[in-house]
């Protein structure tokens, strides 16, 4: 029998302040609803240095271990998807591996390519275990960055920041992947980027929408075919696409996932051979409001209120929709699509667990989006101007860890 793998369990780690998007909008000159309705933001989450990409990172996996009670003697591989790397050999993996004691040996690498390098490590933890290589073993693979354009640009209202831990085994608990499926689509573009040093990302920010959805294309129809052949979607009455049960995206923003959403109903209509003559219709249909609420819209509920966290903005939409609705989907498929500017897209697809809503009560979201704290734009603003190697000394809430001060080029962390 094909062995299943997938992802069994997952915790999210935010940082502990935000700021409300209407607030900013406001501070900005800009009707709040062109963050609202326009971007579909709620909330944003603000960082401070002490909260770096390996802070969130330890933080996310500790509470994944913590919640989950998972062996770390089973463990046999660390993969972190990052943009915002902190050091241009030492991978934050291996601060990780060391913040949380995890055994000598394992594995530990990042992965990175913008948004896309969290599912690029996914997949290789997937496929290790699936090839036999991990011998019964799991691997951790978290996906953590701090999205940041700068103050008063046009990115400044998709910014944002996180890490999303996921524990990746032979217990698919939340998701079995379907192995082999994926759909790839890659090319060489500018559309987001960050130069070595730099602390901001740099972004053609309209064309970065259009790579986005031009890559979707090609990953999904690359999925569907693969799908087809395996009998797992078919022409029919119903659309391939509307013939999962949901559908999550990379969420930079959370209007994108709308945007994507039409995008994949379009590759379906143009390729159908039947449906709306016009291309005028089949956009029209392609945009259905219907089909966006039943498939799409129950995993936007954290992204909302976060923001973008590059390589964990998908596992965050994962974590959403199962929260929202993990009991439900049990036994269902669904369809994932990750997007890194540069560009590599990839589509795949699982079946949520039985086990799906248990876990997900254990990941407690609730009550780590409670625990955070409202700040004024004032005080974002003072944030985002402190130096990034100068972290205020706060002590760590329990359970997290905070970058306490880099001596020497040296970082060094505190808690949990
Ligand atoms: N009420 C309601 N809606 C309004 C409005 C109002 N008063 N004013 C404007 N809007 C709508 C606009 O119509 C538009 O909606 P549509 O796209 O559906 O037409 C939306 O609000 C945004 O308006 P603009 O396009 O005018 O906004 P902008 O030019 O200021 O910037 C942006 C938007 C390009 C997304 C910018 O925020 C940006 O550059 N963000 C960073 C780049 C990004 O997120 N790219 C996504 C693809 S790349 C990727 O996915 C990788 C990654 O993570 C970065």
């Amino acid at each position: 029998m094909k062995k299943r793998v997938g992802i069994e369990a997952l915790a999210v780690a935010v940082p502990r302040r935000y700021v409300d998007i209407e607030d900013l909008a406001r501070a900005r000159g800009v009707d709040p609803a062109k963050f609202t309705a326009g971007l579909g933001a709620k909330e944003m989450a603000v960082n401070d240095p002490g909260e770096d990409s390996v802070s969130l990172a330890a933080t996310a996996a500790a509470r994944l271990i913590q919640q989950q009670g998972v062996d770390t003697s089973k463990l046999g591989m660390l993969v972190v998807g990052t943009e915002t790397g902190v050091d241009h050999s030492k991978p934050i993996a291996s601060h990780v591996h060391g913040l949380l004691k995890l055994p000598r040996s394992m594995r530990t690498f990042d992965s990175q390519h913008a948004c896309y390098g969290g599912t690029a490590g996914l997949m290789a933890a997937v496929e290790w275990i699936a090839s036999g290589a991990g011998a019964g073993r799991s691997a951790l693979v978290v996906c953590t960055d701090i999205a940041r354009y700068g103050l008063k640009t046009a990115g400044e209202p998709t910014q944002g920041g996180g890490a999303v831990a996921l524990l990746v085994s032979e217990t698919p608990d939340l998701l079995a992947m379907d192995v082999g499926l994926n759909g790839v689509s890659t090319a060489d573009v500018y559309d987001f980027w960050r130069p070595v040093g730099r602390r901001e990302a740099l972004v053609d920010g309209h064309y970065s929408i259009t790579c986005y959805l031009d890559a979707m294309a090609g990953a999904y129809r690359g999925w569907r075919e693969r799908a087809m052949e395996q009998g797992l979607v078919r022409w029919d009455s119903k659309l391939p696409s509307e013939q999962l049960a949901r559908i999550l995206y990379h969420v930079p923003f959370c209007k994108m996932a709308r945007k994507a959403h039409a995008q994949v109903r379009l590759c379906d209509l143009e390729d159908s051979g039947s449906g709306p003559a016009t291309p005028e219709a089949r956009d029209e249909a392609a945009k259905s409001q219907a089909s966006y609420d039943a498939q799409v819209a129950k995993s936007l509920g954290l992204n909302a209120r976060v923001g973008n966290v590059y390589t964990a903005s998908l596992y965050l939409a994962l974590a959403g929709q199962l929260h929202a609705e993990a009991a439900a989907l049990a036994g269902q498929r669904i369809g994932l699509l990750s997007y890194g500017s540069g560009s590599c897209a990839e589509f795949y697809s699982g079946v949520v667990g039985e086990k799906a809503a248990e876990r997900m009560a254990r990941a407690d979201l609730d009550t780590v989006l409670a625990k955070r704290e409202r700040v004024s734009v004032e005080e974002y603003e003072r944030l985002m101007n402190l130096p990034y190697d100068a972290p205020e000394a706060i002590a760590p809430e329990p359970g997290t860890f905070r970058l306490a001060e880099i001596h020497e080029f040296r970082r060094k962390y505190a808690g949990a």
